[in-house]
């Protein structure tokens, strides 16, 4: 029985990562230590919360004390940090609390993860959940060009400098102590329990209440989207089978533009495109993201499973029939429980 130490594990993949662990394997023990911060809920794991496998702790990572408490007190064998500050537009507004958690809060878990385990440290792991963001972005009118693991790392935005910030520190503990760790780059998810400020699930609550669909920019920028059980797959092979000191990029190569994400969206609702918005550009807005997976297609045998067709029918209608959860997390609901309970 391995006891894995997932930081975040509230948020959107995180939740969707503990519950698809726990179902395809009984020889874990899954400890979530998680600050719950807006992006946080109990909710999204309610299948699973009374499992004997399960432990939450509330907390921060940058909480020195806690986490060498949460070290000293769980025989913790992996570390998955997957806790982080994740909106790009939040981040242009306020980019502090980005640095803080995303670089100061790995560094406090990797201090503690590597005096926790001394010297002997060969089977242990510390996976850093990443982003292609660090990679910055890429030409429009090449498709024949994406991010591999080589790519210069070129961040434009606050969220994505402080990921990149986080990924050097996790580089430097293998380069300096070889430490074990492993970084995943993954493009962009979607599926269940993703918070409603970002575009797929904003999207479809929006236009479920028939509000306008803000597109910033001309909306041509282009993201890969991945199906987040299929991200969740990855980095459980990445934990299991990855190279020590190694940087996987994970992706579907599944290259959308928004606005047609946008129009599929409403034409799955049965919505009116007049319901499309053009704002104002993102500041910094990258234009293309998109990512050569062959790395760990060719040496970990991982692949997605799941066709984007399926998986965003499959997505709108979840969010169709759990419109309490998208009006709760909207309303702040969680947030006063979560005060309630936990303080
Ligand atoms: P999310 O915002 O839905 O969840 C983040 C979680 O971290 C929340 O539960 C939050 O309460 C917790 N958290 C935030 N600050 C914390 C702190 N100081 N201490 C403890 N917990 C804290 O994010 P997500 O979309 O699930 O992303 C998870 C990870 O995956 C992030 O590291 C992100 O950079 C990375 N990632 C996300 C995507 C994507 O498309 N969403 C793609 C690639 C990588
Ligand atoms: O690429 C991986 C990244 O994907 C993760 O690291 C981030 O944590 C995650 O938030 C996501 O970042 P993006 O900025 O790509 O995601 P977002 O959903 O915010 O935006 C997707 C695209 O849609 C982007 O080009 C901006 C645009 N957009 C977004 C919103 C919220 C709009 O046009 N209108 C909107 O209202």
């Amino acid at each position: 029985m391995k006891n894995i130490l997932i930081t975040g594990g509230s948020g959107f993949i995180g939740s969707n990562f503990i519950e698809y662990i726990l179902k395809i394997t009984n020889d874990v023990k899954i400890i979530n230590f998680d600050n719950l911060t807006y992006a946080g809920n109990p909710e999204n794991l309610k299948n699973i919360e009374n499992d004997a496998r399960y432990k939450f702790i509330k907390g921060d990572i940058c909480d020195e004390e806690l986490v060498s408490k949460i070290f000293s007190e769980n025989n913790i064998d992996s570390v998955i940090n997957f806790a982080a500050e994740t909106h790009v537009d939040r981040s242009i507004h306020d980019p502090n609390i980005f640095i803080k958690t995303n670089v100061l809060g790995t560094g406090v878990l990797l201090s503690n993860a590597k005096r926790t385990w001394g010297d002997n440290f060969s089977d242990k792991r510390f996976l850093q959940v990443s982003t292609d963001e660090v990679y910055g972005t890429l030409p429009e009118d090449d498709k024949s060009i994406k991010f591999t693991e080589n790519t210069p790392l070129q961040p434009h935005s606050p969220y994505s400098a402080s990921k990149t910030g986080a990924d050097c520190v996790v580089q430097s503990y293998f380069d300096t102590y070889k430490f074990p760790t492993l970084i995943t780059r993954c493009s962009n998810n979607y599926g269940p329990y993703q918070f409603p400020e970002k575009l797929i699930p904003l999207i479809i609550n929006n236009a479920l209440n028939d509000k306008d669909l803000p597109i910033y920019g001309d909306g041509k920028q282009i993201r890969d989207w991945l199906f987040v059980e299929d991200h969740c797959d990855a980095i459980w092979t990445v934990l299991n089978k990855g190279k020590i000191g190694e940087v996987y990029n994970v992706g579907g190569d599944n290259e959308i533009m928004n606005i047609d994400i946008v129009k599929h969206i409403l034409d799955h609702l049965k919505k009116p495109h007049s319901l499309i918005t053009y704002v104002k550009d993102r500041l910094g807005h990258d234009r293309r993201y998109a990512i050569d997976a062959a790395k760990i297609k060719n040496e970990l045998e991982w692949t997605p499973k799941y066709k984007f067709e399926d998986k965003i029918k499959d997505t709108i209608d979840w969010y169709l029939s759990n419109s309490e959860w998208i009006n709760n997390v909207i309303s702040g609901e969680y947030q006063n429980w979560i005060d309630k309970n936990y303080k």
